[in-house]
């Protein structure tokens, strides 16, 4: 790696350590599941792990490097996120849609449909947490830089609400090309 590109790694991953200890601290002491995309570093489990949350109510779609996380982790799934919600049940203390691509995602990944299906099928607890990370966009597809947060920001409100719950903004973060979102979920 170039030391440009170390230095931003470097940087990346201090971000993505700080919002996986917020949310441990956020959700550490819940007792639902968690919905998580992590990948086969296992960040974001073992930070919840390391609050308390109890691994095997840990929940790791990820078809793409489904032989590498089950090996360290049980409770992973050979299904895309969406096929995975379709067919969850009961309720969530958390969500984390630590997506890698843009809000629109692509032929794999369909980040609108899954927050839908969340909030349709009523996974969210009361006083729970969603959140989500996104590439954004600032020169094709969009008018404005920024553009996609204003648009998916809205979404999760409208969406949230649609199904009879508040989307309540706790916190967000942008950095290096992408961006955090976290909502606390009550049910209305
Ligand atoms: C950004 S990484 C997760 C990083 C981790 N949470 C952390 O804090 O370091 C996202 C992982 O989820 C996978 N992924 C992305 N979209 C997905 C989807 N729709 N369904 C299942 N897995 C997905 C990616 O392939 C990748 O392994």
């Amino acid at each position: 790696m170039k030391p440009r590109e170390m230095y931003k790694k470097r940087k990346d991953d201090k971000h993505k350590r700080e919002i996986n200890s917020l949310l441990a601290s956020l959700v550490g002491k819940k007792k639902r599941p968690a919905i998580v995309l992590d990948a086969r570093n296992l960040n974001t489990k073992n930070a919840l792990v390391k609050a308390g949350f109890p691994a095997l109510k840990i929940h790791i779609p990820n078809p793409f490097d489904f032989k590498a996380i089950r090996k360290k982790h049980r409770n992973t799934y050979a299904q895309k996120l969406g096929d995975f919600l379709n067919q969850e049940s009961g309720k969530h203390s958390l969500f984390y849609a630590d997506y890698c691509c843009t809000v629109d995602g692509n032929a794999d990944m369909k980040p609108m449909a899954d927050i839908q299906t969340y909030f349709r099928k009523q996974l969210a607890d009361n006083n729970s947490y969603f959140a989500f990370t996104f590439s954004y966009r600032n020169m094709r597809g969009v008018n404005f830089k920024y553009e996609d947060i204003q648009r998916i920001e809205s979404f999760v409100e409208q969406t949230a609400f649609k199904n009879g719950y508040a989307a309540i903004k706790h916190t967000g973060r942008i950095y290096s090309g992408m961006f955090f979102g976290l909502y606390n979920i009550k049910k209305l």
